[in-house]
């Protein structure tokens, strides 16, 4: 089993106080910072783009985790890249059938590429591209915002997905992603998940640190 990584969601984060807010994660053990960029297109929800990706990464060293709900997000990746971004995942309900240029376009400009299914799509959708992934995230909620209640089907997904993944023989990453907390942690790391996205749990939170790693080691 790979390591299990905690990646909090900026979204539940201060805009206005960004460059702290990473540094807090940074010094409260996160391993990862998921950034969730939102173009009110595919998502009913506008967050943040290029620039504060580019901007949180002077203030942080750890891998910036870029989670893009954005239509044609092929238009975009390679900026992200530049912007700094270690990772960037795209959902197949953006791309359908360029996920998979789209993916291999996130890695030719020298970042991990992941695939991301919505609650309603099925695992067969990205099945083929899955050798190609160095992550897959799977959404326990609807995206859009944060605090919303995890969806427990998506622990069958979780399943599947550690069985394909096991299946390449490959280290690729699983991540979920909606209404992860320190409650639910196991029950979803027993379902095969090792990347851990979680944003009210943690900045909610009246201890960050005992939260992330409530959620790592619970
Ligand atoms: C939802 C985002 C999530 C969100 C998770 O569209 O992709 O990353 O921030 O928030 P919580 O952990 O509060 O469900
Ligand atoms: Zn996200």
């Amino acid at each position: 089993m790979q390591k299990i990584k905690v990646a909090p969601s900026i979204l539940s984060a201060d805009f206005a106080k960004m460059g702290e807010e990473v540094k807090r994660l940074e010094e409260n053990g996160a391993d990862l910072v998921h950034c969730d960029v939102m173009d009110g297109v595919f998502v009913n929800n506008i967050t943040f783009g290029l620039k504060m990706v580019e901007d949180i990464r002077k203030h942080t060293s750890l891998p910036l985790d870029c989670h893009l709900m954005i239509v044609e997000p092929e238009k975009y990746v390679e900026r992200f890249v530049k912007a700094g971004a270690d990772i960037v995942t795209v959902h197949y309900e953006a791309c359908k059938e360029t996920l998979k240029d789209t993916l291999l376009k996130i890695k030719a400009a020298g970042a991990k590429c992941g695939a991301v299914i919505n609650p309603d799509t099925p695992v067969s959708a990205i099945e083929d591209v899955v050798p190609l992934c160095d992550m897959i995230l799977v959404m326990s909620v609807f995206p859009g915002f944060g605090g919303q209640k995890f969806i427990p089907e998506s622990l069958d997904k979780l399943r599947a997905l550690r069985k394909l993944i096991e299946g390449t023989g490959k280290e690729i990453d699983l991540e979920i992603d909606g209404g992860v907390s320190p409650e639910n942690a196991a029950t979803i790391k027993a379902a095969g998940a090792n990347v851990i996205v979680a944003g009210s749990a943690v900045f909610k939170a009246a201890d960050m640190r005992a939260a992330i790693d409530g959620i790592r080691n619970n």
